[in-house]
């Protein structure tokens, strides 16, 4: 019996990381649909649960993908509407990589210490990563405060984390490299989840804040978010902090991503999401 992994990306051209990701975790072939909404999900719901016997179901999965995190967030809820009984498959959802992404990096910070009452700030933590950073960071102990460049969008996201988490998240509005600079004074650990390519802090800003002690940035694309980091940086001492970045904890996001696409196809119903995926990437590292 193939593994299919049934890729539902929100995006109308669906991601091809995704999809090697998906072979390389072990589908034996990915069927990819873009523009997927809670609107038209019903009928590949359908396809997914009533084609396959109740033994042979694991060999069949869903991955939920995409650029935009409340949407793919809104898609799994269409979904799992559309599952009863015994008739469902198991499930991921890691729109733009975030529950991966930011599973990896925050195990790294919390690896060997308790991130417990650390004050955390995350800066560009609207998109995806930086949403799923602060989710897990706050998960974690850590009193969270997410940058946007536009108020009424950051305390949206805030809000939005509140009501599906339960967790509070400070929401700061910072357009500028002096707003952020400001941001993260008083900080113990720092993130930078901001857009590919965009500068969001100089090394002048961090290298001085006397209570740093974790800095991170997700941003592979030159030049990085945080001057002054390298891209493989993996708890190496700058400044009086231990650095990570981008491919420093990237490795662990492949790795895990493969992963949980593999333990998609142990059991029929699983929803993977922002704690199993995190609780994976701690153990995975021993955190
Ligand atoms: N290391 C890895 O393994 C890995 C994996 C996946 C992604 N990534 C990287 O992780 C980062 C976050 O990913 P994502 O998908 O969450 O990013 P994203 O949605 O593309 O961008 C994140 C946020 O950056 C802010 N932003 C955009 N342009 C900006 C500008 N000119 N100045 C300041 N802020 C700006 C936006 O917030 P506002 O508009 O609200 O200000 C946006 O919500 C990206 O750099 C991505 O390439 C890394």
């Amino acid at each position: 019996m193939k593994k299919l992994l049934v890729q539902l990306d929100t995006d109308v051209q669906p991601s091809l990381f995704d999809a090697v990701v998906a072979y390389d975790g072990g589908a034996d072939h990915v069927v990819s649909y873009g523009a997927v909404t809670p609107d038209n999900v019903a009928a590949l719901v359908e396809g997914a649960i009533f084609t396959r016997g109740p033994k042979d179901k694991k060999n069949t999965a869903l991955f939920v993908g995409g650029s935009h995190l409340a949407a793919g967030e809104a898609l799994v809820q269409a979904i799992q509407q559309r599952f009863f009984g015994n008739f469902r498959v198991s499930l991921m959802l890691d729109s733009n990589g975030a529950n991966t992404t930011a599973a990896a990096c925050v195990a790294w910070l919390a690896k060997g210490r308790s991130l417990q009452g650390y004050k955390a700030v995350v800066l560009g933590g609207t998109g995806p990563v930086g949403q799923r950073v602060a989710v897990m960071l706050s998960q974690a102990g850590a009193s969270v405060t997410l940058t946007g460049r536009q108020r009424d969008r950051t305390e949206q996201v805030c809000h939005a984390i509140q009501s599906r988490f339960g967790l509070m998240v400070q929401a700061l509005a910072a357009p500028t490299l002096e707003d952020r600079g400001e941001a993260v004074r008083g900080a113990q650990v720092v993130v930078s989840t901001g857009a590919a390519g965009v500068s969001m802090l100089t090394e002048t800003q961090w290298s001085e804040l006397d209570e740093l002690e974790l800095i991170a940035d997700a941003n592979a694309s030159p030049p990085l978010g945080i001057e002054g980091l390298d891209m493989m940086d993996k708890a190496t001492l700058r400044h009086g902090a231990l650095a990570f970045g981008p491919l420093g904890f990237g490795a662990l996001k492949l790795a895990l991503h493969r992963e949980c696409i593999a333990q998609l196809f142990e059991s029929h119903d699983q929803v993977l999401d922002a704690r199993e995926i995190f609780e994976r990437a701690c153990q995975k590292l021993g955190a």
